[in-house]
């Protein structure tokens, strides 16, 4: 019998946990086995830090629900969720960036027509983004459905609104067969991550900026391209450059320009200033 000392306590649990007869679930699990002794080591960590952590995970699931998810917000905090967004979207150099999908998309959003505002007389400045939905050699993408949500003038999400129980600032377009689209909604805010968790605890240990500057959100779904999750960041905005969860991207920072009342891009008329912002995206193939 091998009776377990501190020097051979990894190779025994890796030697346990290769047993995994997936081999992906092998690969992944001896692999975190290592890294999480190695963690321990080099810190030595406590008891008592153990504790704390285990006890900082059991809150980081209390608090979560379908609505609230901590979890992602702690992987996106850490930087995580964005290493696996880059190293899973090595996209062609000229295809529209993806960036994190963060805690607050809600599945099933209603679809709307081309120029339909997603924020249905809540108060903020109008705001029309619209553009096309291209292949990378600019081949018009007909029939490509932009699921859009963003937060409010406040920078408050649907999802953080807990008596809220119909769509709040979201909905989908479908390009037309030129690939062209266009919504309508509010200008967002840049906004404070939810602090009041396990995650803003940590945070407020730290000096830590925890805002994001103002954006709308984008998952771009059509048969024979890839899935695109994204961004659109105002030019100018606050915190574009210390985005708590390291989402930003030169790519996806776009004007957001003033408009006299008048003829707006979906055929109709604003009777009072509005934004426009013009952006292009451009798909990958499956
Ligand atoms: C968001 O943009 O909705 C978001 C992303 C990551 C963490 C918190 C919020
Ligand atoms: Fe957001």
């Amino acid at each position: 019998m091998k009776l377990v000392t501190e020097e051979n306590i990894t190779d025994l649990a890796v030697e346990r946990w290769s047993t995994a007869r997936d081999p992906r679930t092998r690969e992944v699990l001896t692999a975190l086995v290592r890294h999480l002794h190695d963690f321990a080591r080099e810190v030595r960590l406590t008891e008592a830090e153990w504790m704390a952590a285990m006890q900082w995970l059991t809150a980081t699931g209390q608090i979560s629900d379908e609505k609230r998810e901590e979890f992602i917000l702690a992987s996106d905090v850490l930087g995580l969720s964005m290493l696996v967004v880059q190293m899973n979207n090595r996209l062609d150099p000229s295809a529209t960036p993806a960036t994190v999908l963060g805690p607050f998309h809600i599945d099933g959003s209603p679809e709307l027509d081309f120029g339909g505002d997603m924020s249905d007389g809540l108060p903020g400045t109008p705001l029309y983004i619209s553009g096309s939905v291209t292949a990378l050699d600019g081949t018009p993408v007909g029939g490509a459905v932009l699921d859009v949500w963003q937060s409010d003038a406040d920078g408050v999400y649907e999802a953080q609104l807990p008596e809220i129980d119909e769509a709040r600032l979201r909905a989908k377009y479908t390009t037309r067969a030129d690939g062209s689209y266009c919504l309508r909604t509010i200008a967002p805010k840049g906004y404070a991550i939810p602090m009041d968790g396990p995650v803003g605890d940590l945070i407020g240990r730290t000096e830590i900026s925890h805002f994001r500057p103002a954006h709308v959100h984008f998952l771009l779904a059509v048969d024979g391209y890839a899935p695109l999750i994204t961004h659109l960041f105002e030019e100018g905005a606050e915190f574009l450059d210390s985005d708590v969860v390291f989402g930003t991207k030169q790519e996806l920072v776009v004007a957001f320009e003033e408009r006299e009342p008048g003829p707006t891009p979906d055929g109709g008329k604003s009777d009072v200033p509005w934004l426009e912002a013009r952006y292009d995206f451009r798909l990958q193939p499956a």
